[in-house]
């Protein structure tokens, strides 16, 4: 039984009872998922299934058998940083750093999720498409990943900017 994590399959654990986040940081030495509140509630450890977010700490990682997570150790590319790597940087989106990878995991699902026309609770046009990212899209849409240094400002700059600049890309594409 295997998952994928990274491009690379890897065993599930035999133990049904250890958490993803738990495989991740505890057996397979990636530390850039962070354990915050371990119950759910902040978003630190929030992690891709097949492109979707999740929250590594309250899923067990015998359920993710044949699909394919990626972590933010998965996230940067041939040529460097993710964009959105590069934006937190740019605009200071982080201070102490610990909520900053689950941030990131979770801006990048989140602006698919808008790409494909799925409304929040502040949409007010729910029959869209493709809903623009607004700054309160996306503070109400990334309201599960908590910041405790309260670098929000930061934070929207940069999923604003990359998310923008992506679309101005696929409009001149
Ligand atoms: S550590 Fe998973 S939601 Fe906080
Ligand atoms: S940068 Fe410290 S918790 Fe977000």
């Amino acid at each position: 039984m295997s998952i994928t994590i990274n491009g690379q399959r890897v065993e599930a654990p035999g133990d049904p009872r250890v958490s993803l986040l738990d495989l991740l940081r505890d057996r397979l030495g990636l530390p850039g998922t962070k354990k915050g509140c371990n119950q759910g509630a902040c978003g630190a450890c929030t992690v891709l299934v097949d492109g979707e977010r999740i929250i590594s700490c309250l899923a067990l990682a015998v359920q993710f058998e044949g699909r394919e997570i990626t972590t933010i150790e998965g996230l940067a590319g041939a040529d460097g940083l993710h964009p959105l790597q590069r934006a937190f940087v740019e605009h200071d989106g982080f201070q102490c750093g610990y909520c900053t990878p689950g941030q990131i995991v979770s801006a990048v699902a989140m602006a698919g999720e808008a790409a494909r026309g799925l409304p929040s609770a502040v949409t007010s046009d729910i029959a869209a498409a493709a809903i623009p990212l607004t700054r309160e899209e996306i503070a109400e849409r990334m309201s599960g990943n908590l910041c405790r240094c309260g670098a929000y400002n930061g934070i929207v700059e940069a999923v604003a900017e990359t998310f923008a600049a992506q679309k101005r890309e696929e409009v001149a594409a």
